[in-house]
């Protein structure tokens, strides 16, 4: 893949993430998440590749844009497997609250798990405490065997999870050792990726969230070096047939980093949306919008953060 790609690719997300931004606060997440959907479905028409989406906004039948299988792209080679999240926490965008992100990982065919759209357990580092984390062991134990890696005290852990009844006994866990909690409502991709970013303030994910969204922070990780483990945990007897009709025989199974996002040459780009931890969200001035991307590529471990200035031919009606 050419290394230009990761530069497109962020055009496609500040697109999604402009859309959506003009939609913040207003309390309505479908509204905001059909914005970014559009926005990024158009974006994508100006990149010179000839992608499939493999985690998207649903199946084909739920979703009229950005579903799985749907091709993207201008239909020139690369051909390339897409992972996409327009709007990655609806809700936050909705109620203005932080973290909220546009999302999408390019890698070659068959670098993402084809995860199903249930939940996951998931375990993320930043790269010191990569192989420090396993998921058959306990809590605890992971915070021990991570803090030994950082060179840290467990009390200097900082652990995100996101705030769920279905984590009240973890939450009681990781208090009895010590470490310090951020509770977030949404957004466990950003979280994800934070872990892995020197002084974000974040150490480790744990918990459960979505499976498409642990396969996009798999996919930002392997960029920075960090480690993540994920567990499916499907909900019903449909979500676990839906799971092995996507091909995951063994429901029980641990998928490491390398099985939810094959770290050979992926690019990676969020901007975004509303202000967060790594990122900030849209500014919008007289004429214009100022957005905050991050950018990067897994083959040469490169960062980038990226500042763009867009200028609209949009002038508002004062008079109604
Ligand atoms: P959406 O953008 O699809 O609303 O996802 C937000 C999110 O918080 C994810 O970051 C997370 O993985 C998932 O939802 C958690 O699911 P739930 O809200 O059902 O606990």
């Amino acid at each position: 893949m050419d290394r230009n790609l990761a530069l497109e690719a962020v055009r496609v997300t500040e697109a999604a993430a402009l859309a959506s931004a003009r939609l913040m606060g207003l309390g309505d997440e479908k509204k905001a998440d059909q914005a970014a959907v559009d926005a990024m479905r158009k974006a994508f028409n100006g990149v010179k590749i000839k992608g499939t989406v493999v985690i998207g906004e649903g199946e084909r039948d739920n979703a009229p844009m950005l579903y799985i299988g749907e091709e993207v792209g201008s239909g020139d080679s690369p051909e390339v497997d897409v992972a996409l999240d327009p709007l990655e926490g609806t809700n936050i965008c909705a109620t203005g609250g932080p973290n909220a992100i546009s999302v999408i990982a390019i890698g070659k065919k068959g670098s993402f798990l084809h995860a199903p759209d249930t939940y996951m357990e998931k375990i993320a580092v930043g790269p010191k405490a990569k192989g420090a984390i396993n998921l058959n062991k306990s809590p605890s134990e992971n915070l021990k065997a991570i803090a030994a890696a950082y060179n840290y005290y467990i009390e200097d852990l900082t652990v995100v999870i996101l705030d769920r009844p279905r984590h009240e006994n973890l939450i009681k866990e990781v208090r009895r050792c010590g470490s310090r909690i951020k509770l977030i409502k949404d957004g466990d991709v950003s979280a994800g990726m934070a872990t892995a970013i020197p002084n974000s303030g974040v150490d480790v994910l744990m918990g459960i969230g979505g499976a498409p969204e642990g396969v996009l922070a798999a996919a930002a990780l392997q960029c920075i070096g960090g480690d993540m483990q994920g567990r499916l945990k499907p909900q019903n007897d449909q979500e676990a047939k839906r799971a092995k009709d996507m091909g995951i025989k063994n429901l029980d199974k641990i998928f490491t980093i390398d099985e939810l996002a094959n770290g050979d040459d992926i690019m990676f780009a969020a901007t975004g949306v509303t202000n967060g931890d790594l990122l900030k969200g849209v500014r919008f001035f007289s004429g214009g919008a100022d957005t905050h991307s991050i950018v990067m590529r897994s083959k040469s471990r490169t960062i980038r953060f990226i500042e763009a200035k867009h200028h609209f031919d949009f002038k508002p009606d004062y008079n109604g």
